[in-house]
């Protein structure tokens, strides 16, 4: 008996023949950057749980947002920090509000990234729910208009793509009505399809301030155990016109986002949060693991489950890296 014909590790012997046998490749082009902007003046906040990220005021997100540009991550995502939050998260769509602010001084100072407005009140809302909260429950019908008035405001300022984050039932076609009926028929929804109840959200609510003041998400985010009911949020939400759909968190959801690109064939954007990226910083400053190594690792993960774009707090300092 000599030696099985096929020998795998052949193809393995050198980077380059490693190279050509690749199959999934991550690349720059696919990234897109979250960042947190607040009001008013002086340095970035650094946000103790997301070593790298800050509360950036408007001039350091410009040049914050510059340096992503530079490195060629063609996209950013924003978040406000409102001045004063109220029970109907009133900031969210005040054209004077932060993220117009911040996306008309981005369009006009990095005119060639692409700025993405994140669409939601829970940053907005003082009791911290992405919906507008009567008898200690968040309602989905009246919490619509205001969605969809956000969404306008945003694409009135410039914003090349709008992502409602909340999870209500119908946002999507209420967010779509409104674009259409004030000129924005060309601005692209990429709609958080399938947002999971997840404990990975721990410091961008930090990050925000955006904790439920009571109760939590279960109500109206997915339960974790389920995967089948992701596919049917899929589909409503492209029914109601998403151009893209979101699968959020990534890591602990490569199957269901292998499932929706499998299923429908649409463009998947898969969000690694800020949990995800908070351990992979807190292990590697321990020295428990190498970071940067983690990072590719998983990112590359996301892409191998069917991925076609990922919103990660990696994209800056790993794009460098890639092809
Ligand atoms: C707003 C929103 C959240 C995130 C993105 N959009 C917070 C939440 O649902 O509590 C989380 C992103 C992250 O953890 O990196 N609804």
């Amino acid at each position: 008996m000599t030696f099985p014909k096929t020998r795998m590790r052949r193809l393995r012997a050198s980077e380059a023949l490693r190279r050509m046998v690749r199959e999934t490749r991550l690349s720059r082009d696919q990234l897109v950057m979250p960042l947190f902007v607040r009001h008013g003046g002086g340095a970035p906040e650094p946000i103790a749980s997301m070593p790298g990220c800050a509360r950036h005021t408007i001039e350091s997100l410009v040049e914050e947002a510059r340096s992503v540009a530079a490195v060629g991550v063609p996209a950013v995502i924003l978040f406000g920090l409102p001045s004063r939050k109220d029970p109907q998260g009133s900031e969210a769509y005040d054209p004077e509000g932060i993220v117009p602010r911040a996306i008309r001084a981005l369009k006009r100072e990095v005119p060639g990234l692409l700025v993405w407005a994140d669409v939601c009140l829970c940053e907005y809302t003082d009791h911290g729910h992405c919906g507008v909260v009567e008898k200690g429950e968040v309602r989905n019908d009246a919490t619509l208009p205001l969605l969809a008035r956000a969404a306008t405001v945003y694409a009135d300022a410039g914003a090349d793509v709008v992502a409602p984050s909340d999870m209500m039932d119908g946002r999507v076609a209420a967010v779509r009505a409104s674009l259409d009926a004030s000129g924005h028929a060309e601005t692209p929804i990429v709609s958080y399809a399938a947002k999971y109840a997840s404990a990975f959200y721990g410091p961008f609510r930090e990050a925000a301030g955006s904790a439920p003041a009571f109760g939590d998400r279960r109500g109206y985010q997915m339960d974790p155990a389920n995967a089948d009911e992701a596919l049917r949020e899929v589909a409503l939400d492209l029914e109601e016109g998403a151009d893209v759909v979101m699968v959020k968190p990534a890591l602990a959801y490569l199957d269901v986002i292998r499932r929706v690109k499998d299923r429908f064939g649409v463009p998947v954007a898969a969000y690694h949060v800020s949990g995800e990226y908070a351990m992979i910083r807190a292990a590697a400053a321990n020295g428990w693991i190498d970071g940067d190594r983690a990072a590719l690792e998983v990112l590359t993960a996301i892409r191998r489950a069917g991925a076609d774009i990922i919103l990660t707090y990696f994209a800056k300092e790993i794009a460098p890296r890639l092809g």
